[in-house]
């Protein structure tokens, strides 16, 4: 695909995410993901590492509706607070479970969009990910519900195979998927494991 051509498709999320007035064009990686596994249902909880500026937040707002329960976290604060979500302001290492669980017995779902401040350099930006990738996963791991689903974002670096036999030995199904919405250029991909079973 040509840069132009690229460029077109990327105005396109990005202006879609203004319309309908979401904070990110990351929207609709989420809602791509949703749309295919069905991920958040109405009354969900949801935990949202890496929350910020908090389009995935609203996404999961509209769709877990009145009754769901969001938590989001990240080391920056967001511009603006989300309609029902709890903030949590902090880097997710120095975080445990129950601090980001507060008085919520368990969630649904637990999404990860967190990215390293990437150097440029390959192999850096991969371990940085793949680190935030695993935490999240033990995140996931203290927190989830039996049968709740897991998505996050990875870079893929040596330890892929590795976080995905993880991934597939805690989970029933685990897909990769790269949605639309990511950037061709992107060494991104979003891991989305469903049916957690804790062993
Ligand atoms: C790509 S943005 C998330 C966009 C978000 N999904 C949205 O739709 O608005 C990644 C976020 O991860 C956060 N992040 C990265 N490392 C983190 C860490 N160690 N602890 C907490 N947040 C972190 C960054 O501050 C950044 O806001």
């Amino acid at each position: 695909m040509g840069l132009s051509k690229r460029r077109s498709r990327h105005d396109r999320f990005y202006r879609r995410a203004r319309q309908q007035g979401y904070r990110a064009r990351a929207v609709f990686k989420l809602e791509e993901i949703d749309q295919k596994f069905s991920l958040i249902d109405k009354g969900a909880r949801v935990l949202d590492l890496g929350c910020a500026p908090g389009s995935w937040l609203q996404y999961c707002s509209r769709r877990a509706g009145r009754k769901g329960v969001l938590v989001g976290v990240d080391r920056h604060e967001l511009a603006e607070p989300i309609a029902r979500a709890r903030l949590v302001i902090g880097d997710i290492y120095d975080l445990s479970a129950d601090d980001l669980l507060g008085d919520v017995d368990a969630f649904d779902v637990v999404l990860s969009d967190m990215a390293p401040d990437t150097t440029g350099i390959r192999h850096v930006d991969q371990a940085r990910s793949e680190a935030l990738f695993e935490r999240a996963l033990d995140i996931a791991e203290a927190t989830l519900a039996p049968g709740g689903n897991f998505v996050g974002k990875l870079f893929q670096g040596p330890e892929f195979s590795a976080l995905i036999q993880r991934c597939r030995r805690q989970f029933d199904a685990v897909k990769i998927i790269k949605p639309e919405g990511s950037r061709t250029r992107s060494i991104e991909q979003y891991v989305v494991a469903r049916g957690y079973q804790p062993k």
